[in-house]
């Protein structure tokens, strides 16, 4: 069996039987295959696929209902299949984006081996395990804590991606004050989807963007971090190019109040993941000589 996953729309598709059109040397998805290309073909062969599809709206075939933040910084949600519910589900990670990644742990697991295990043993062990996950690196990933001061790192570098860990943060930081840090990567992402970015950062309470770590390319569209912080509307938003100045300003910020509640959150694909530790290291210092 052969086994497509299309996180963005919220589909698994299961391959049950050969199809002249898939083999080996296509079937992996990794772009080879297009969900459009797979559907047309999948009409024209109606058995060649088994597509399942998830989500939070009903029209799912697995979908969760009843979505609510949980003591744990985390999720509740109750499991249903084809409007039926299941099971209780709760994840120690904030977020619908974690929401809908733990659907598609479960529709995978039920692809994959609903035919050795009964479904609710299955779901019980998805269940157990979901419950206990606390995420992988540089996902929301923490960093530290001083005094009132909570450092988080987040390899966010897509405006859904932003748009994601802000709202996860929010859930499970709703009171206080956010600041991020974001490092955009790529001069080519940064011109095509600047607007994007701006809407999604401008739900922080104050936003610090450095330059665009370039990877391997060259500035041919002529635009830098400058110019997605004053796209910025709504909140705060600074440019300040260099990481070391970056940690220097977070470091007078929160030392004008240290006990403060601030969730400061990195975020970006670059050498920005460098910046949380440094801010943690420098704060421990400072705060150690004060008191
Ligand atoms: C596999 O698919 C490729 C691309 O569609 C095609 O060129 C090739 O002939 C196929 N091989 C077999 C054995 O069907
Ligand atoms: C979920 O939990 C509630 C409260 O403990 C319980 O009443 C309900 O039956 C559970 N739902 C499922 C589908 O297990």
């Amino acid at each position: 069996m052969s086994f497509c996953f299309f996180p963005s729309l919220g589909l698994v598709c299961t391959r049950l039987l050969p199809s002249p059109w898939l083999n080996s040397s296509n079937s992996n998805c990794n772009g080879l295959l297009k969900w459009q290309d797979l559907y047309s073909r999948s009409e024209a062969h109606p058995y060649s696929y088994k597509i399942t599809t998830y989500g939070i709206s009903s029209f799912n075939e697995w979908h969760a209902s009843s979505i609510r933040p949980n003591p744990h910084g985390g999720s509740d949600y109750i499991l249903c299949h084809k409007g039926y519910p299941l099971a209780n589900i709760s994840l120690k990670m904030p977020g619908i984006h974690n929401v809908l990644n733990s659907l598609a742990v479960i529709v995978t697991m039920m692809a994959l081996f609903t035919n050795q295990k009964q479904i609710s043993e299955l779901i019980n062990c998805a269940r157990l395990h979901l419950s206990s996950f606390i995420g992988v690196s540089r996902r929301f990933e923490m960093v530290g804590t001083v005094r009132g001061c909570h450092i988080y790192d987040d390899y966010a570098h897509h405006p859904t991606e932003v748009h994601a860990v802000l709202q996860a943060a929010r859930q499970r930081f709703p009171k206080e004050a956010l600041v991020v840090v974001f490092q955009p990567h790529t001069y080519s992402r940064l011109a095509a989807l600047k607007n994007d970015f701006a809407r999604a950062l401008s739900k922080a309470d104050d936003v610090m963007i450095s330059a665009v770590y370039p990877a391997r390319e060259v500035n041919t569209w002529n635009i830098n971090g400058r110019d997605l912080a004053a796209s910025i509307v709504g909140t705060k938003a600074e440019y300040i190019p260099n990481l070391e100045d970056v940690v220097d300003m977070l470091v007078l910020k929160i030392l004008e109040a240290p006990d403060h509640d601030t969730v400061v959150l990195t975020l970006g694909a670059g050498d920005i993941s460098t910046v949380g530790t440094r801010l943690l290291h420098e704060l421990r210092q400072r705060l150690q000589n004060v008191l």
